[in-house]
């Protein structure tokens, strides 16, 4: 009855932040992405993320953080997440419908941003699992295609199933009218997309980091290797990887930036857990 509505109406918690979730995706048994509404006052720089999550059983929020995968430009938010079956938030997080509440705090920061790179002529996304997220908002980010002749997106999986979101998102920007109205015609054909697996069967295996190392990578895109001159790069993926990618981009001449002090590459951590 319409009492008995009001009355758990009133004695409902009050989310703080609240956002409501208008849609889910399932990609793989620990895969999700999901959109939400976005606060009216949030602005964001194209690779920033925003802590986002639950209310714990406790009452507290039990929050987290997280790439926000869309672009400045969109109307709702979209996040990439993993779904861990003990994980505190991601276990409950995962079971998340579409008209269900997060909480969401509008206060977006983070390395991955146009303004920590000089620029440059050719941009390195570099992404294992769900590191993939803040490369899905600057793909979609028109200041990406006015800024670089190229973009080569690596993006490295255990399994195929793994690299379908990322896939996908490229594929659908390529038929985008909107984008195309955006940042005009034929602006996907900069994009070189490059997905790796390394525990199952696809047509290219292996480490993103052996196959920049031993030249792989340069020779199957038919590119000149990266030079500080022409080249940026942003990673995100496991502290492992980021370790590692920082130490081959050194190598090559680059070096670590960060919004106070632009330079040749920027990192950030893979939000896990
Ligand atoms: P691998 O299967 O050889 O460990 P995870 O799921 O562990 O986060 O890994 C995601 C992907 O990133 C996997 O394909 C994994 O390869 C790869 N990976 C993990 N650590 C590194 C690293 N230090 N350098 C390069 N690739 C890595």
């Amino acid at each position: 009855t319409e009492a008995t509505k009001t009355a758990a109406a009133v004695k409902a918690p009050v989310l703080p932040d609240a956002q409501t979730v208008t849609e889910v995706k399932h990609w793989t048994d620990s895969l999700f992405s999901f959109r939400v509404s976005r606060p009216a006052s949030l602005r964001f720089r194209s690779g920033e993320f925003v802590m986002i999550g639950l209310l714990g059983d406790n009452g507290k929020p039990l929050l987290r953080a997280y790439s926000i995968a869309s672009p400045s430009w969109d109307e709702e938010l979209e996040f990439y997440s993993i779904k861990v079956q003990n994980g505190p938030l991601t276990s409950k997080l995962q079971h998340i419908n579409v008209g269900d509440q997060i909480i969401l705090r509008p206060k977006p920061v983070g390395t991955l941003v146009h303004d920590a790179l000089l620029p440059g002529k050719r941009l390195w996304f570099f992404a294992t699992g769900t590191g993939f997220a803040p490369f899905a908002s600057l793909l979609r980010e028109p200041q990406t295609y006015e800024d670089y002749d190229e973009i080569v997106i690596t993006h490295t999986c255990r399994e195929v199933g793994e690299l379908e979101y990322g896939r996908q998102l490229i594929e659908n920007i390529k038929q985008d009218e909107m984008l195309a109205e955006l940042m005009g015609e034929g602006f996907h054909e900069k994009i070189r997309y490059y997905p790796t697996t390394t525990r199952e069967d696809s047509p290219k295996m292996g480490r993103i980091t052996d196959l920049l190392k031993d030249g792989t990578v340069f020779k199957d895109l038919g590119i000149a290797p990266i030079n500080p001159e022409t080249d940026r790069g942003m990673v995100c993926g496991s502290l492992e990887f980021n370790k590692d990618i920082k130490v081959i981009l050194e190598d090559f001449g680059l070096r670590e930036g960060a919004n106070s002090e632009p330079k040749e590459f920027v990192i950030e951590k893979a939000f896990v857990g």
